[in-house]
């Protein structure tokens, strides 16, 4: 059966991608630690649009959490059409200050499985012969260091250059690779990075996690490399090649602080 993967589908953005696809007709494979969340999000979508919905439960800052998933996989012979590289999170503070054990399961969530996923559902699509799609999760902070989030804007500049380097070599496979750059976007994300009450979030209006998946998953299907959300972001970003990477970091620290 083919199925599309996505990961963090338990709330905010990577379960939007859940509904645009169910709504699609597509069967899917949802992935997160919250149980609960993912069988009552499972069970709406495939009542509501008479569509397969399983459900992997995993912490996938787990070592082993790619090769279980893919044991999964092979096992309910599912063929992944697409992979919603989604999971991901953010941490707030001086690095002095913040917890290690959260930064390194950070990095492992947020880099090591991202790229041992897409490696390992590049060759599950290439041995199957399935022209398939990819699309990892980066960020607006992919463009920027930030002294309070330094770990998670690195972790999303990895994502970005990795990104665009497997997608010229997979692109030779016949598989689609697309970033997708959220500025910030309302979803559970600033409650876990410890950011809902900083100055630069509290009051500000945001994109839904919805119009952030609308965009990905357009962008997505016109194979598009990279997908920055928002006409704002866009123009950041555009005014950010013509200022050194120094000075963009201090504005970024009077913002932040
Ligand atoms: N919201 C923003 O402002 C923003 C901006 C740019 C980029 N992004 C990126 O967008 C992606 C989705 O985030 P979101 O905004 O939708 O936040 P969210 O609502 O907090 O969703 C994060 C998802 O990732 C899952 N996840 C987190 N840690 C995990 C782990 N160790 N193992 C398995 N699943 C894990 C969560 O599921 P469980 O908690 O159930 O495990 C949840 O489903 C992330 O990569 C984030 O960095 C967000």
């Amino acid at each position: 059966m083919n199925v599309v993967l996505i990961t963090g589908a338990s709330s905010g953005i990577g379960k939007e991608f859940a509904e645009i696809y169910a709504a699609n007709k597509s069967n899917l494979l949802l992935v997160a630690r919250s149980e609960d969340k993912l069988k009552e999000i499972a069970s709406n979508l495939s009542s509501g649009y008479g569509i397969e919905v399983d459900i992997f439960v995993k912490d996938l800052s787990e070592e082993n959490a790619v090769n279980e998933l893919m044991q999964y996989i092979n096992e309910k012979g599912y063929l992944v059409t697409d992979l919603i590289n989604n999971a991901g999170f953010g941490d707030y503070g001086s690095i002095i200050e913040t917890d290690w054990t959260k930064e390194s399961n950070m990095i492992h969530v947020n880099i090591v499985t991202v790229v041992h996923l897409a490696k390992e559902i590049a060759k599950h699509m290439v041995s199957n012969n399935i022209k398939g799609k990819i699309l990892n999760v980066g960020s607006i902070a992919s463009y920027m260091p930030n002294p309070f989030m330094s770990v998670y804007h690195a972790s999303k500049s990895f994502v970005l250059s990795f990104s665009l380097g497997i997608r010229e070599d997979l692109r030779r496979k016949g598989i689609t690779v697309t970033v997708l750059c959220p500025g910030v976007t309302a979803s559970g994300f600033q409650e876990r990075a410890n950011i809902t009450n900083a100055s630069f979030i509290k009051g500000r209006s945001m994109p839904t996690s919805k119009e952030v998946a609308v965009y990905g998953y357009s962008q997505l299907q016109k194979g598009r490399a990279i997908a920055l959300h928002g006409f704002r972001n866009r123009f950041l970003v555009f005014l950010m090649r013509f200022i050194p990477k120094t000075w963009v970091t201090a504005i970024a620290y009077n913002l932040s602080k």
